[in-house]
């Protein structure tokens, strides 16, 4: 694969799951039955609740793979009087790497608007961190035809004068809100053709370089049985696994779905 490629990743969004002793359980079964791939091209980020993070790194940083740290959230402001918020200097301060913002759980339930999540997406740059920004449309708004539209200006307004200053890093999560939790998959031709979209306007919006290197994840009811199916297809490189992502044998199978 050349360099000029994308980066393969796949991420596990634990959500709101699993105790600290869980989640120790839970990465000590995925790292031995990851090791190949953990040295392989594909990153694999593990996203476990933020409490968890520091103990979980610290446990398994020593065994000097690339597995990679992230958190489900930050605040859009740098530091202050945000009682219950967490920085995203906090968080990359203790080795998260990449960060999700405006999740559709985070959009729907919290209200965040794309503004918001565009000076989350600022305050991790600043704090050396990669952003995972998610974008996706609603069943409604897929049947009204809007799909294009709403992604556009998620991208947008997320986005796009960030894009344009200086590079910076950032990854894009398409994730149809009606494919999150439901068990309902968009077919590969779907996910495929809004994932050609998002990368036409990077082109268009931003530089051939940013749009072919951006890595563009798909997230919605991925499971082990229709990984390869998604992966296999242009413009998807990789995914963003929530329920999967529990069950180690799950999560390990799509990492080696995405590989392949
Ligand atoms: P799911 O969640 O895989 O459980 O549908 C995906 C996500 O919310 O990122």
């Amino acid at each position: 694969m050349s360099q000029n490629n994308p980066t393969r990743i796949v991420a596990g969004n634990w959500k709101m799951n699993t105790t600290p002793e869980e989640g120790k359980k839970l990465v000590s079964e995925i790292i031995p039955m990851l090791e190949d791939e953990l040295r392989g091209h594909v990153h694999t980020i593990l996203i476990p609740p933020t409490v968890h993070l520091a103990s979980l790194k610290s446990l398994f940083s020593s065994i000097g793979m690339t597995l990679l740290w992230g958190a489900q959230d930050c605040s859009a402001h740098s530091k202050g009087a945000f009682t219950g918020e967490i920085s995203a200097e906090m968080l990359t301060s203790i080795g998260v790497s990449h960060i999700l913002v405006g999740h559709s759980e985070r959009r729907s339930y919290h209200g965040e608007t794309n503004e918001m999540c565009r000076e989350k997406i600022v305050r991790i740059v600043e704090a050396g961190g990669c952003p995972i920004y998610c974008v996706g449309e609603t069943l409604q708004e897929r049947e009204e035809g809007r799909v294009e539209k709403v992604i556009e200006q998620q991208l947008r307004e997320g986005l796009s004068d960030l894009l344009r200053e200086s590079p910076i890093p950032f990854v894009i999560a398409y994730e149809p809100v009606w494919a999150i939790g439901t068990g309902k998959t968009a077919t590969p031709q779907q996910a495929s053709e809004v994932h050609g979209m998002i990368r036409e306007w990077l082109r268009d919006q931003v530089s051939n370089s940013v749009a072919a290197t951006t890595s563009i994840l798909y997230g919605g009811s991925v499971k082990a049985e229709n990984a390869d199916e998604l992966f296999c297809m242009p413009d998807v490189d990789g995914g963003l696994i929530g329920g999967a992502s529990l069950n180690s044998r799950s999560f390990v199978d799509i990492v080696k779905a995405c590989a392949r």
